[in-house]
């Protein structure tokens, strides 16, 4: 089968080293959106730079699968720690991913204020052949998620963990929401668009990977915010993904 292996990334930042790969490669745009195709040691690939956020994950991701029909999507960059024992540059492997910008909140009348710890996290409904069925998170393909940890060994900037990603269009910088998260939703990391990504791809059955490299966090100790760097890292770590996949799976 040749169809590609599609990689995505938000910003430059975590696509430029798949472009460097690739070498020669060719460009090509759909609305705001822009996709290189070519090849990754023989493999062919599309590159995506989905924009940041939900909304730009998800229309980058329909038009992804419209005009390459990618045989799987890898969807990776940087990530805020959520999990205390994560450090920049630690990856995690994205098994689950959840949306966790889905929220409720209980009837309060005015002047009782805000109480975000008394939020209930919503599930996502899909329509699957007619029928609604509810997901509290998406789950990463099982083969490609061994094949990343097949590849894990093959990256040096930190540990490789099997984790949780948390996806909405929020940045989290206080400890007591991070550590909410944490503890009722279980996720190891927060960036902004994986459970967007994951939840397209399942209504188009393809198999979907989510990796990310913490980039900052509020929980770990670490005082560095290292975007672009994290944003390298992960990009090297998905083309060792890629390798690993090969053309198989
Ligand atoms: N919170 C939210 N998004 C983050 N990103 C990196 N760190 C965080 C964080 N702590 C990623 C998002 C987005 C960009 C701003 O960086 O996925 O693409």
């Amino acid at each position: 089968d040749n169809l590609p292996i599609a990689v995505q990334g938000a910003m430059d930042i975590e696509i430029s080293v798949l472009l460097k790969e690739m070498g020669h490669y060719k460009q090509e745009t759909h609305g705001n959106y822009t996709y290189y195709i070519g090849k990754i040691k023989g493999i062919p690939v599309v590159i995506s730079r989905t924009g940041i956020g939900m909304v730009n994950a998800a229309a980058s991701t329909a038009l992804l699968i419209e005009h390459y029909h990618p045989r799987t999507i890898i969807n990776q960059g940087a990530a805020g720690g959520h999990d205390p024992k994560l450090h920049v540059f630690d990856s995690v492997i994205g098994v689950e991913v959840m949306n966790i910008g889905r929220l409720r909140s209980e009837h309060l009348d005015d002047g009782q204020g805000i109480r975000p710890k008394t939020w209930k996290f919503v599930e996502t409904e899909m329509r699957e052949n007619g029928e609604i069925k509810e997901y509290a998170a998406f789950k990463s393909d099982p083969a490609l998620v061994k094949a990343a940890l097949r590849a894990a060994p093959k990256y040096r900037h930190g540990k490789v963990v099997a984790g949780k990603v948390g996806s909405s269009d929020f940045w989290n910088r206080e400890v007591d929401r991070i550590q909410w998260f944490h503890k009722n939703a279980g996720t190891s990391v927060e960036e902004m668009e994986a459970a967007s990504v994951a939840q397209v791809a399942k209504g188009f059955n393809i198999p979907f990977l989510s990796v990310r490299t913490v980039s900052n966090s509020e929980v770990s100790g670490d005082k560095i915010e290292a975007l672009v760097t994290a944003g390298r890292y992960c990009a090297e770590f998905a083309i060792e993904i890629v390798k690993a996949m090969g053309t198989g799976s």
